[in-house]
């Protein structure tokens, strides 16, 4: 079980963060930055509105709520598309501050009053806390989308990467391994996570670190964007048709812009903000494929020696910044090498945290899948173009990070913390 007490302290941390992304004037919360994105205003009463009906409505819409229909019909997230959310009569930025503080209070009582053994509860109230680092990360791809002077620092200090492990990888030796989670080990993992079955896995290699930016831009220079031998044939069309020649916010100048900040491509950080079919690409041009997301999660969570899945990649500890950089503070990855002792059993580093890794994976469900409180969660996507990262940005929380976290996407999309790592075949 996970005590109320810790479950308290990660609401409260998830909503500083979200209060901390909304800290600008009323006309900068209702501006739009992209057409891929949701005004600020918008992420912040819908944050409010699935809290209430998750936490105070048994997830029961017909139950009344605080705000009529007609308005908590503005945040449903399947009813408006991102592009069309700006154009929706919004709760001003005073309510909605107040809707989401009133509907806190009073799930903190709900919190208050649960039985330790709630384990229904318990989950939801993870769901929640989940849910709302889910977007204030989607808030900080918006605020680096953003035109204009910088409205966010440069960001934390981060620890000195070493530069020598670029380009290394790590073997993992055939055999089977539990992939996936269960409740009782990972109350908190979300439905697509689960279950944890038994899967054989052939030996391949992986890179020990994220591909870097220094890697990225030889593959720029030897004319990786111009030349289709290294693309598939739907990522050299999209290629083309999106005039792709460098990840987004390099500029020409060999600068890169990042929360309004331009600045030099420091070369031993990951790459960021790639699409799955660039991160194709690159590996083709590399000698080297995209892992799957079973390889992925082989090499983060299985413990060779003890046979069975360490909690994080380097054990049971929760993550620190010792281990990992995660919670959004330093506003970009570490550089690689940065994190010798968040190493999994295989060495490989920086799998949590840092950029979320593109796998050559189509999001699929894994067998024997249930779907959650919050149904249309995963399901509605596993039929979708879309392509699973893993692994987790620094902008995501550490509170809800586990190396069988699976997000997707399409593969063209870029604006988000995006990076890759490298594997091969033994
Ligand atoms: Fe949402």
């Amino acid at each position: 079980m996970t005590s109320r007490e810790t479950l308290a302290r990660r609401l409260t941390k998830a909503r500083d963060r979200t209060l901390r992304l909304v800290e600008f004037d009323d006309a900068e919360l209702h501006r739009q930055y992209d057409p891929l994105m949701s005004p600020l205003l918008w992420d912040l009463a819908h944050i409010g509105w699935q809290e209430e009906l998750w936490l105070l409505r048994g997830n029961d819409p017909h139950r009344p709520g605080m705000l009529t229909p007609d308005v908590e019909r503005l945040y449903d997230a399947f009813e408006n598309s991102r592009a069309s959310r700006v154009d929706l009569p919004l709760l001003p930025p005073s309510d909605a501050r107040m809707f989401c503080a009133t509907v806190r209070n009073k799930a903190l009582d709900t919190l208050d009053a649960l039985t330790d053994d709630d384990v229904e509860a318990e989950f939801n109230f993870g769901l929640v806390i989940s849910h709302e680092n889910q977007h204030d990360e989607t808030m900080m791809q918006a605020l680096n989308l953003r035109t204009g002077p910088a409205l966010l620092d440069h960001g934390t200090a981060l620890p000195p990467g070493r530069p020598d492990v670029a380009g290394t990888s790590v073997l993992v030796p055939g055999g089977p391994f539990v992939l996936g989670v269960d409740a009782v080990t990972e109350p908190h993992s979300l439905d697509n996570e689960r279950p944890a079955h038994i899967v054989d896995v052939p030996a391949f290699r992986i890179g020990r670190v994220p591909v870097t930016n220094g890697e990225w831009r030889q593959f720029v220079d030897d004319g990786g964007y111009r030349q289709p031998r290294w693309w598939s044939q739907r990522g050299w069309t999209h290629c083309e048709q999106a005039g792709l020649t460098a990840p987004q916010f390099w500029n020409a100048d060999g600068t890169r812009t990042r929360f309004g900040h331009v600045e030099d491509i420091p070369a031993d950080e990951p790459v960021q903000h790639v699409t799955y079919f660039e991160a194709e690409a690159f590996a083709a041009w590399a000698g080297a494929r995209l892992p799957t997301e079973v390889e992925w999660e082989k090499a983060c969570a299985w413990d060779p020696d003890v046979g069975a899945r360490r909690r994080f990649p380097w054990g049971a500890s929760e993550p620190t910044s010792a281990f990992t950089n995660l919670d959004g503070d330093a506003l970009r990855p570490a550089p690689v090498g940065a994190y010798p002792t968040g190493a999994s059993a295989y060495g490989a580093e920086q799998m949590l945290g840092d950029v979320w890794e593109w796998t050559s994976s189509p999001l699929r469900p894994w067998p024997g899948f249930t779907p959650m409180l919050y149904e249309l969660y995963s399901q509605p996507f596993f039929d979708g173009d879309y392509k699973v990262l893993r692994g987790g940005s620094w902008a995501v929380a550490a509170d809800i990070i586990r190396p069988s976290f699976r997000n997707w996407d399409h593969p063209i999309r870029r604006q988000i913390f995006s990076g890759l790592r490298l594997a091969w075949d033994v």
